[in-house]
């Protein structure tokens, strides 16, 4: 069998979020598959990094105070820890902040403007002269110009699934500020893809699976549009060689990322990268493969912007694009508030990641449709199959041997060759459907031959004859434990700990593909390790009692109130001697950055009986929205409006289900109940004093 050599990337996680359990569907699926290459014996190298550029980058980083190269530096460790415990394994794990990326950036786009790809355009943009900077789509939000919707996104309607052009928007708001933008033209630049008609068309077909490439072909009709690929300053990227203050569109550099990520494992491994990433047709006979593994809503920047790039800057291009679909939890959409929009870290901190490895692989079909994470089905799943079929093989088989028969595997007999025989047969097909991606058929094979290995250990009844005959006993346990073995290979690529442990139980030091071949017979096991065990429905249900996010209706009032009302608690029996919380440092308290802000203006939220959102004139921090919950304290929020309060301006942004909260409102008292606001000087807004 000749070695294939083959590069496979996921998409690049952005550096702006934490990695979900939506987000693992891909990069378990194409771990599944990078692990399966290797295992066969090819040389296969994953490559993926964080997609660090853009606006919300910049605004995040602002928000916290610190500067986008720290919140990368950040996220990074956070992503690399997160796939790691879910042995995600990459080959190389980058950032599209590098050299290597800017390099690579400004090369292909001074190719693709040498074939006078790059054309130039002046368009009408909305700006926001407090955020001084031109707002992205989804920086802006005002009425449908189609169908009047309120609060819609400035690239297209929820409610009438219009798009549309920012300025278009009735009455836009800033999202970040909340002030009203105004129009303004900007000069920007457009990667022209209609030269490539005819190039494009025909790739296509040959790249995609087919309901991808019909559905991409229908714009082919008419001439492609050109695609803008400049941002105005400010803006966290690369800035446009001969353009001042004009930068790369995140989607730009983001592909183009994939092979800088290449490069610096090229640099680390002592190769060259156009070994391994050819240019203009050097080393184009053995090139190596390449795959990239996407989802169904980035088809567009896969599949049209990046082949087009490539092509004009004379790269090789994926030899396919897989793309799968999205990630359904019990038959919906992931939801914040019903908990089922989980993070990686908050399933680890429940569950094993083994759990989800099999369940993953046991749905994916390698096809765009969606998948759904049926919650009770996994738990059943793993239970029933993982542990109660295959697992079991292995437990009863291995700690039998361990505690009744000195722990040493026998000879097998015709029918344990049989057995072994039958196991070995279904390398073929189960090799192909890892191949094609279709891992749900692959676990159905392996389910069949642990079916098989368990029928045949209940037909052997070793627990009656161990106590007759140890001989025939220690024959049928080495039947059964062989079995096993060949299942654990095929799933090492599901399942690498629980194989690599499973291995070690045999005294093996690596496993191929190909080690389903040899038998363990007359050999020592090593000690039994424990494989995988059951999941509760009750760990379930932590996890997403943990991921729902709470409505924190009261969540932004510093907690001096929490204070008040245990006083009044308290009061009956003792006086609450000590504080509610530790002892904390004169430096803990010296982090809290306090500051005098004006309230500009003081609502009521819809459908919250606590929550008032409070706009605040900061001075020289500009305007901060904070929801703080003390509408019990203002039936008459508006008379807030124009006091002096105090924030706590450091305190890290706060997503909450009706906005971000940015900072927090001193308060003290119970809201309600006597409770005000701290003003520098003097009750405000008709709060009660504070005694
Ligand atoms: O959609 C996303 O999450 C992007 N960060 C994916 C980028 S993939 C590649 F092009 F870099
Ligand atoms: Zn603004």
């Amino acid at each position: 069998m000749n070695k294939r050599k083959i590069v496979v990337t996921s998409a690049l996680p952005y550096a702006n979020g934490d990695i979900h359990i939506g987000h693992l569907v891909e990069y378990v699926q194409t771990d599944i598959w990078v692990r399966f290459q290797k295992l066969r014996g090819n040389e296969c190298v994953y490559i993926c990094a964080d997609d660090t550029h853009g606006t919300p980058v910049m605004i995040r980083a602002r928000k916290e105070g610190v500067t986008p190269e720290r919140l990368i530096e950040r996220s990074h460790a956070l992503h690399l820890k997160d796939f790691g415990d879910f042995q995600v394994e990459f080959d190389n794990y980058y950032t599209t902040n590098s050299q290597e990326n800017k390099e690579l950036s400004e090369r292909i786009y001074r190719e693709a403007e040498k074939q006078g790809f790059i054309s130039a355009k002046t368009t009408p943009q909305l700006y926001c002269e407090h955020c001084k900077m031109f707002l992205p789509d989804r920086f802006v939000k005002g009425t449908c110009p189609k169908c009047g919707a309120d609060n819609q996104y400035g690239d297209s309607c929820d409610r009438c699934g219009s798009t549309y052009g920012a300025e278009e928007l009735g009455h836009p708001v800033c999202t970040t500020c909340g002030g009203a933008p105004v129009v303004k033209d900007s000069e920007h630049l457009y990667f022209e893809l209609e030269p490539q008609h005819d190039y494009l068309e025909k790739w296509i077909p040959g790249h995609t699976t087919s309901d991808v490439s019909n559905k991409l072909l229908e714009w082919f009709r008419e001439p492609l549009r050109g695609w803008c690929i400049s941002r105005d300053a400010p803006y966290f990227g690369f800035e446009i060689p001969g353009h001042k203050d004009k930068f790369f569109y995140v989607w730009v550099d983001a592909p183009i990322g994939y092979i800088a990520s290449l490069w610096d494992w090229c640099k680390r491994h002592g190769e060259k990268l156009e070994d391994w990433w050819p240019n203009g047709g050097a080393g184009a006979g053995d090139a190596p493969e390449l795959y990239h593994f996407i989802g169904k809503d980035i088809i567009r920047f896969h599949c049209l912007f990046w082949p087009g790039m490539l092509h004009a800057a004379g790269f090789k291009g994926p030899d396919k694009v897989f793309v799968h679909g999205f990630l359904t939890v019990n038959g919906e959409k992931m939801s914040k508030s019903k908990g089922t929009f989980v993070n990686a870290r908050t399933y680890l901190d429940h569950l094993p990641p083994e759990a989800l490895r099999y369940y993953y692989a046991a749905k994916l079909g390698g096809t765009v449709d969606d998948m759904d994470l049926n919650l009770a089905d996994f738990v059943q799943r793993v239970n029933s199959d993982l542990v109660g079929k295959i697992t079991n093989i292995a437990s009863r088989g291995g700690q039998m041997l361990q505690k009744k028969l000195e722990g040493r595997l026998g000879a097998l007999d015709d029918e344990g060759k049989a057995l072994v025989a039958r196991c070995r047969e279904a390398s073929s097909v189960i090799a192909r459907y890892y191949e094609d991606r279709r891992f749900n058929l692959a676990v159905v094979e392996i389910c069949k031959l642990a079916d098989a290995a368990n029928e045949y250990f209940d037909r052997m009844e070793p627990w009656k004859t161990v106590k007759t005959d140890a001989e025939k006993t220690r024959t049928s346990l080495t039947a059964a434990l062989n079995a096993f073995r060949i299942i654990a290979i095929y799933l090492k690529p599901i399942l690498p700990a629980y194989a690599d442990k499973a291995m070690k139980l045999f005294g093996e030091t690596e496993w191929k593909w190909d080690s389903i071949l040899s038998a363990m017979e007359n050999r020592s096991l090593g000690p039994y390790e424990y494989l995988a065990s059951r999941i509760d429905a009750k760990q379930v249900e932590a996890m997403i009692s943990a991921a729902a996010e709470k409505p924190a209706e009261s969540g932004e009032v510093a907690h001096e109130s929490r204070a008040s009302k245990n006083r009044q608690h308290a009061a009956a029996d003792a006086a609450v001697k000590a504080p509610l919380k530790p002892e904390i440092a004169f430096p803990d308290f010296d982090k809290l950055d306090l500051r005098i802000g004006v309230v500009e203006s003081c609502e009521t939220v819809p459908k919250s009986s606590k929550l008032l959102k409070i706009v605040l004139d900061a001075g020289p921090l500009g305007r901060r929205t904070i929801f703080s919950g003390i509408r019990g304290a203002y039936p008459e929020p508006e008379k807030l409006v124009g006091a002096e309060v105090v924030f706590a301006a450091n305190l890290a942004p706060r997503k909450m289900s009706v906005g971000v909260s940015e900072g927090m409102i001193l308060f003290a008292g119970e809201p309600g109940a006597g409770g005000g606001v701290l003003s520098p000087r003097e009750k405000a807004g008709g709060g009660t004093p504070v005694t």
